[in-house]
């Protein structure tokens, strides 16, 4: 049976197809069991997630962010987003990573992020959408094997 999560995360690519893409429902339950997901709650509720991967170049890639049309602009997309950077910290990711679709207003989320563009090409599909790039280095400090073994007692 499918859990809350999967509802959600199932829901969001109903109503948000053309901004968050579509992901079969073997790959969301992989990211479920691999905890490569992050889940965000607002007056008890699960309002958003965010899917994400560390590629084997250490770049951790945000495969989906949404969050509930009547939790938006009040800051669930940013706790999200610290969410995935302390895992991806932990991780030793040294940045986080989106595409975006050029026509979405989510740009500004990624902008106002700190992200900065750093490319674009033109989407496979039929829509010939351009998709852009967005990239931000890990900001949380990492706790090294040198630093601990310099630490004082
Ligand atoms: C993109 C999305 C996750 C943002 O979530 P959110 O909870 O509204 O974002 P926050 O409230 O944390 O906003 C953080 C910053 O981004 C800005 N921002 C967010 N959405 C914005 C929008 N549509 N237009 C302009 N600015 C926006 C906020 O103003 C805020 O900036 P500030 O700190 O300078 O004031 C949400 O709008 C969403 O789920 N959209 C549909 C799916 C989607 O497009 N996902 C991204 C592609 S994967």
């Amino acid at each position: 049976m499918a859990s809350d999560l999967e509802k959600l995360i199932d829901h969001a690519q109903r109503v948000d197809d053309h901004a968050i893409g579509f992901l079969p429902r073997q790959a969301i339950v992989e990211y479920i069991d691999a905890k490569r997901v992050e889940s965000i709650d607002c007056n008890g509720d699960r309002v958003g997630f965010a899917l994400w991967r560390i590629s084997p170049f250490r770049e951790c890639k945000i495969v989906q962010c949404w969050v509930r049309s009547d939790a938006r602009l009040i800051e669930n997309g940013r706790r999200l987003l610290q969410a995935v950077e302390g895992n991806a910290a932990k991780r030793r990711a040294s940045c986080l990573r989106c595409w975006v679709a050029d026509d979405l207003p989510s740009n500004l989320f990624w902008q106002s992020l700190g992200f900065e563009l750093v490319g674009w090409r033109i989407g496979r599909n039929k829509t010939g959408r351009r998709h852009n790039l967005y990239r931000r280095p890990i900001q949380i400090p990492q706790a090294t094997t040198t630093s601990r073994a310099h630490a004082r007692p």
